[in-house]
């Protein structure tokens, strides 16, 4: 019944926009096109989302090294790394409307706009160009970074000398990456800023395909577990390779308006270290204990975070038809919804179940989970607001909880409830959450 629906990716913005989940950037004057702003339940799952990946990739392992690098960096970086060059769309102008395309995307040779002709192709450079000091000559200008990879590259030597880790060994960063694009569109699918969870991996020339296929299996393992449909999940061998690898398979997601890019894992050799090694001058090495030097190969897994909350999003709406009125629920992984549980007083009008319903809500917001308290409307409203934004649980206080201190305790899925002694709602969430 409830996989019997037609999904479109106006439900999952309008659902988005209407809970408060992903705003339009800078609605109030119009827009601003490929921006969105993450409101509290975006900034909540956003949150879930990036603590398990750390958990998965950093913070579990022994291997991974950690960084927060800056978004502005000397602007040589981006010229050794060939990004200045070769980052870059081709793009064609409509000679008529002068509206721009992605010469890739389009069909035909006339405007989809207008039916005006294009002109010839153009490379579009997609870095973000900005001024550092007060300085309005060339020597000021640099970029925002399109990808957080270099600040990984460029940190290589530090994390050495301050750590010595054993090859093969990761260093892995989430942040904010922003390109240019021609064309953003659906959605957060692809935006001008967005946020990037990259890993760079280290290992022996010789060692590149057992890796790859290593980070491959974790990286499946990762999605699945944000509850991902691995269903609509489809791996793709890559041929027109980015400018440093070697080779790169692509993690394709089937979203709404298509298959298309979910993520990516490429073999970068030791392209970044040997250009960054030539541009600055500084050895980029790693010296084994018996004196002999490599530059290290790099295996890179690198996850889109925005691309991640689209797919979980796509994989947890449902909709199910029961009857008299369709029921629409996000069902998501308790570890990633954006609250874990709800709770009620029956009624609003009888002090008893109000006090006792504050009491298990600050019980609950005291251990550190994240609660919602509602009193608005009758029971059948309250559950379908909850069940709207993915909260697994949630808990009324009623006229029996006054007599035995047990609540009930009803599960989104299955709509089934329970009577659980308040003394067990702790480690029965926390079960949960795991
Ligand atoms: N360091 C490698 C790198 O940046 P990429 O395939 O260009 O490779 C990596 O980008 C990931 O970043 C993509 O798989 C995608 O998830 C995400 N991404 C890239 N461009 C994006 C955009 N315009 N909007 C949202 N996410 C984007």
């Amino acid at each position: 019944m409830e996989d019997n629906f037609d999904l479109t990716l106006e439900k999952i913005v309008n659902l988005a926009k209407r809970r408060g989940f992903i705003f339009p950037g800078s609605e109030i004057y119009g827009g601003l096109s490929g921006t969105w702003d993450y409101g509290p339940l975006g900034v909540a799952l956003k949150e879930n989302i990036k603590a398990s990946w750390r958990r998965k990739f950093a913070t579990s392992r022994n291997d991974m090294y950690e960084l927060d690098s800056s978004i502005l960096m000397n602007p040589q970086t981006w010229v050794t790394s060939g990004h200045a060059e070769g980052f870059a769309d081709p793009m064609v102008e409509c000679e008529k409307c002068k509206k721009r395309f992605r010469e890739d995307q389009i069909e035909g040779d006339v405007c989809p706009e207008c039916s005006g002709k294009f002109g010839s192709v153009r490379q579009f450079n997609l870095m973000f160009e900005t001024r550092v000091g007060a300085l309005e000559d060339s020597s000021s200008k640099t970029y925002l970074r399109p990808e957080t990879a270099q600040g990984i590259f460029l940190n290589f030597k530090n994390i050495i000398d301050t750590f010595h880790p054993k090859l093969p060994f990761g260093v892995a960063q989430i942040g904010k990456a922003f390109r240019n694009e021609i064309t953003p569109r659906d959605f957060i699918f692809r935006s001008r800023e967005f946020e990037q969870m990259e890993i760079e991996y280290f290992v022996k020339e010789e060692e590149w395909q057992k890796y790859f296929e290593y980070w491959k299996d974790e990286m499946m393992e990762w999605i699945s577990s944000v509850g991902i449909d691995m269903g609509k999940i489809k791996e793709i061998e890559k041929e027109d390779l980015a400018h440093y690898s070697k080779r790169t398979v692509d993690i394709e997601f089937v979203y709404p308006f298509g298959q298309k890019e979910l993520f990516g894992l490429a073999y970068r050799t030791n392209y970044d270290l040997s250009a960054h090694s030539d541009g600055s001058g500084q050895k980029l090495e790693y010296l084994f204990d018996d004196g002999s030097r490599i530059t290290p190969h790099v295996i890179e897994p690198s996850f889109g975070l925005d691309r991640a909350i689209l797919a979980v999003l796509v994989s947890a709406y449902r909709e199910q038809d029961l009857g008299e009125e369709v029921r629409t629920y996000l069902k998501l992984p308790a570890n990633i919804a954006p609250v874990n549980a709800a709770v009620f007083p029956l009624v609003r009008n009888k002090e008893d179940i109000t006090d006792k319903a504050r009491i298990v809500f600050g019980i609950l917001k005291e251990k550190g989970f994240r609660v919602q308290y509602d009193d608005n409307g009758n029971i059948g409203k309250r559950y379908r607001r909850q069940d709207e934004i993915g909260t697994p649980f949630c808990i009324t206080v009623d006229y029996d909880t006054l007599e035995n201190n047990t609540v009930t305790v009803r599960d989104r899925d299955t709509q089934e409830q329970k009577r659980i002694p308040i003394d067990e709602l702790t480690s029965f969430l926390a079960d949960q959450n795991k």
